[in-house]
């Protein structure tokens, strides 16, 4: 056996989604026999040419490289794809429920389908994010179905801390790997699987199952609390004249708080932390305790919207007959991903104010456009923000950071910016003769 094939294991990956093409790709890449199953035919049909479903940095080469190399492939046969694997991967979706509770259908249907096809032997790995307890419901499923026990068909939490935009380094380097499981061949099946990143000095933290479930819920929303903490310090700045980022600055120069994660701006999307924290707060209720702190970081997030929308308003006065740009439209830079977007958000509310608004994202403008046909499209940051009124910063995409000021300013209706993400600085926007409205920084109006 060659270094490359050794230890080896041929895993199961089910769902092609962010997560699970992420986990397929890394997986092949660690040497590991993949194969990623999906029930939509036309996505695996393109997956197995090699065409990637979303904007991804990375991916495509990765993908390319590891079907080339045989180590992956795809297919839309669930039975055969779990009936000869060591390990199965749940990356089926949880979206939420009206009450904000993770529909796991999904999750369930995966586990039937373990009980039916999947070897006695089987290591099924919850990688989606699901509310603690979740595996016990995997294995009472798996029970029922095989009218026994679960018999040797285990069960373990491995929690996802990609980042969409940064998921595969995320995944090839990361910054620890938790594994959940009840007993010692759980964990030994992990250890194996990741063996290369252990070796690379990748720390490994093993907790039982329930454990690794329940943190995965806690440091999402912990994250988004310091992003809610931020913002309401930023309505403070505001107010009294302090500055954000500097408040920031000092906050994270202490250790034990650390600057990640204190940018204030318009606040968080995507599908992760919204979502997360409704589950995570129906889970805690379910559980017999209110939370009430979750439900107060959502607040937050929905009031920075409303604090550039303010800014707009007193920037323009009226805003019917007004043309406004927004620059960055995904709900962070790096990704096409316009999920719960804080910019979608902000144009929904613009329109319905009665402004015309364009919109410009190297990546995001077709799906962007499909949310909100009114939206005008620009092929560019200057383009959109020609005749504009106003341009807001809602997405910190770095090209943004290299336009030429006075340019835009000349091409503009008034050279006004309110800057959603604090991409530039009040003293550089005051020399350049901008009406501008910074996030927790002092406006120049
Ligand atoms: C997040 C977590 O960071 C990952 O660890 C986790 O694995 C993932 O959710 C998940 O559960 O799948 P992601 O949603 O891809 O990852 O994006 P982040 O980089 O965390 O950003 C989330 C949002 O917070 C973005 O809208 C971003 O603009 C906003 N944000 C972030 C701020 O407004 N301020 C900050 O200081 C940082």
């Amino acid at each position: 056996m060659s270094d490359e094939t050794r230890g080896a294991m041929r895993v199961g990956v089910i769902g092609t989604g962010h997560v699970g093409l992420v986990t397929c790709v890394t997986l092949a890449e660690f040497g590991h026999d993949v194969v990623g199953v999906d029930a939509d035919e036309e996505k695996v049909a393109r997956l197995q040419e090699g065409k990637v479903p979303f904007f991804e940095p990375g991916l495509q080469q990765l993908l390319d490289k590891t079907l080339s190399q045989g180590r992956l492939t795809f297919s839309t046969d669930a039975a055969s794809a779990i009936a000869d694997r060591e390990i199965v991967f749940i990356c089926v979706g949880t979206p939420p429920r009206a009450s904000g509770e993770a529909n796991l259908v999904a999750v369930e249907n995966v586990a039937r389908q373990v009980a039916k096809d999947g070897s006695s032997s089987l290591i099924v790995v919850e990688k989606s994010t699901v509310p603690t307890g979740t595996a016990d419901r995997i294995r009472r499923t798996i029970a029922l179905e095989m009218r026994a026990s679960v018999g040797g068909i285990e069960v373990v939490s491995n929690p996802e801390f990609l980042r969409e935009g940064t998921a595969i380094e995320d995944s090839l380097r990361p910054s620890r790997i938790l594994v959940g499981a009840d007993s010692p061949r759980g964990h030994a099946a992990m250890r194996r699987l990741y063996a290369r990143s252990l070796e690379e000095g990748t720390p490994l933290i093993e907790t039982n199952i329930k454990t690794a479930e329940l943190a995965k819920h806690a440091a999402n929303a912990f994250l988004a609390l310091k992003i809610s903490y931020v913002n309401a310090l930023a309505r403070v700045c505001e107010r009294t004249g302090a500055d954000v980022v500097a408040v920031a600055d000092v906050m994270g120069s202490d250790p034990r708080i650390g600057r990640a994660f204190l940018d204030a701006g318009l606040g968080y999307g995507g599908f992760c932390f919204p979502k997360d924290l409704d589950a995570f707060e129906h889970l805690a209720a379910q559980a017999g305790y209110d939370f009430p702190l979750l439900r107060e970081i959502r607040r937050i997030n929905e009031e920075a919207v409303d604090a550039v929308l303010v800014k707009v308003r007193e920037g323009l006065w009226n805003l019917e007959g007004k043309r406004v740009a927004l620059f960055g439209l995904a709900f962070k830079p790096g990704t096409d991903d316009i999920r719960f977007s804080p910019a979608l958000s902000l144009a929904r509310r613009l329109i319905e104010e009665g402004a015309t608004v364009v919109g410009y994202d190297p990546e995001a403008m077709a799906g962007a456009k499909e949310e909100i046909p009114e939206l005008e499209l620009a092929s560019d940051g200057y383009a959109a923000a020609a005749d504009a009124h106003c341009v807001v910063i809602c997405t910190e995409w770095a090209e943004f950071r290299d336009m030429d000021l006075n340019v835009l300013s000349e091409m503009m209706a008034y050279p006004m910016v309110v800057d959603g993400r604090n991409v530039f600085g009040p003293d550089e926007m005051r020399s350049l003769g901008f009406t501008y409205y910074p996030t927790g920084r002092q406006a120049i109006a």
